[in-house]
């Protein structure tokens, strides 16, 4: 298998993978971070299943699959650019590592074992280098559905849903939703949604949710207080809630969740009503309902306090030894920072196409459950250089020993219209402190790298 992953990874596609990033990855590919015992992942999961008793929790799923699970299954637009090279692993052009968990969604609605399931998985996207990204992440999802053909009538079924909801013991929280049930952005599905249907599945999605996040904050709030960190004023202020509308080309409407944690709107979770022509390709057109899906990096990273997110991939036994699932969060405590040595690069770029760099602020949030990338400016169609080949390289050279890229300086030469920029690479080893020899030769290796790959002009 490994064989063929990297065959094709070489022979295939227009961006073939580098040797090097595909040999990393493969490395980490069955390490399977959210399932092993005591893990924060993993610890981190099983508090969000814990919210959802009853629930078919599924947390094997390989991670390669096809483009049609991957994307056509949940109804993305060809033109969507998530589908992008610059964004995903592509292994060849049917096959790729899944970039969410909702690749599976189809399968598992089909399947049609449990009204109700979670999805914990290994997630994979090309992304920026910093403390919050890395190719390999994780993602959860959970769906719950109805079988209409259970109920007598329409009305019965209504009735259930409304008996639900005022069952429903709310957490003590204050929740901000100033959207209407649909705008004309986020349509009612009218065709298969009456729309109190519609309304009262909504609001069971955010009930359900809203407790989740009370669940997972309460615990973060705790393990902080545990620790003995004095929490600065701002952040004294008590948990608040907010739905924001989003876009999922697999719900509609679709709302994302942000939580105020430290003084900032955290985003935490996507949803939505689902798509109902999903879940007749998926063989059950008698049932609807919501789904939802996150990161579980950013979740884990802010409950136990975990700065970097290579430190997941730790096997220093001063980080695994932290952790234990039998016991209450307890807030991670660093063993130790190495110096940072940071280099610049900084190259003109080849006269022939146009340059796609992110915008810092595109690219400094936590692997967002995706749904981000909708509202993100469309990034052009197939630039000569795209920053995130830039960042391929970095991570195929230099690995887990560069802590961060960024872009400081771009510009346009005003009498030969050259684009020149400079990046900024932070190496910073978690297991050792790095030689200046050794940045060095990094750097050096990246700076060649880019010139025989990409064309640019070192300055
Ligand atoms: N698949 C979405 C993402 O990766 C998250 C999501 C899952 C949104 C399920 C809605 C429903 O961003």
């Amino acid at each position: 298998f490994l064989l063929y992953l990297r065959a094709f990874g070489r022979f295939c596609g227009s961006k073939p993978l580098l040797d090097s990033t595909l040999r990393s990855i493969i490395a980490q590919y069955d390490r399977r971070l959210h399932a092993q015992p005591n893990h924060p992942l993993s610890i981190t999961r099983k508090l969000i299943e814990s919210c959802f008793p009853g629930f078919q929790n599924h947390n094997e799923l390989p991670g390669v699959v096809t483009v049609n699970q991957n994307f056509d299954s949940l109804g993305f637009a060809p033109d969507h650019p998530g589908r992008n090279r610059s964004d995903t692993y592509y292994i060849n052009k049917d096959t790729l590592l899944r970039t969410h968990t909702s690749a599976h969604e189809v399968d598992v609605f089909r399947a049609n074992t449990s009204d109700g399931y979670t999805i914990a998985a290994d997630v994979y996207r090309r992304d920026a280098v910093d403390r919050t990204h890395y190719p390999i992440f994780h993602q959860m999802e959970g769906a719950l559905t109805w079988d209409k053909s259970k109920f007598n009538s329409q009305d019965d079924f209504l009735h259930q849903l409304q008996t639900d909801l005022n069952n429903f013991n709310p957490p003590n929280v204050e929740v901000e939703d100033p959207n209407p049930p649909f705008q004309s952005s986020n349509p009612l599905q009218e065709k298969y949604h009456s729309a109190i249907e519609a309304e009262l599945i909504g609001a069971h999605l955010k009930r359900n949710l809203e407790k989740m996040a009370v669940t997972i904050f309460t615990e973060a709030d705790k393990a902080l207080k545990a620790s003995g960190q004095e929490a600065a004023p701002e952040d004294k202020d008590p948990l608040k809630l907010r739905w924001v509308e989003a876009f999922f080309p697999h719900t509609s409407p679709s709302w994302e969740l942000e939580v105020w944690w430290r003084g900032d709107w955290l985003e935490v979770l996507g949803s939505g009503v689902i798509d109902q022509p999903l879940l007749i390709r998926a063989g059950v057109p008698t049932r609807v309902g919501w789904a939802f899906g996150l990161g579980l990096e950013r979740l884990a990273m802010l409950l136990f306090g975990i700065p970097d997110i290579r430190l997941f991939w730790s096997k220093d036994s001063r980080f695994l030894n932290q952790f234990d699932e039998k016991k209450p969060i307890q807030r991670f405590q660093p063993f130790s920072k190495y110096p940072a040595a940071p280099r610049d690069v900084a190259f003109w770029l080849p006269k022939s196409g146009p340059v796609v760099a992110e915008t810092p602020a595109a690219s400094s949030s936590t692997p967002s459950p995706a749904g981000g990338k909708e509202t993100e400016p469309t990034l052009s169609e197939s630039p000569a250089f795209h920053e995130n080949d830039l960042m391929e390289v970095v991570r195929g050279t230099a690995g887990d020993s560069v802590e961060d890229v960024t872009c400081i300086d771009n510009f346009t030469h005003p009498k030969t219209g050259r684009q020149s920029l400079c990046y900024r690479v932070t190496y910073r080893s978690l297991e050792k402190t790095l030689t200046n020899e050794e940045a060095n030769a990094l750097h050096e290796e990246i700076r060649k790298e880019l010139v025989s790959r990409f064309g640019v002009e070192l300055r």
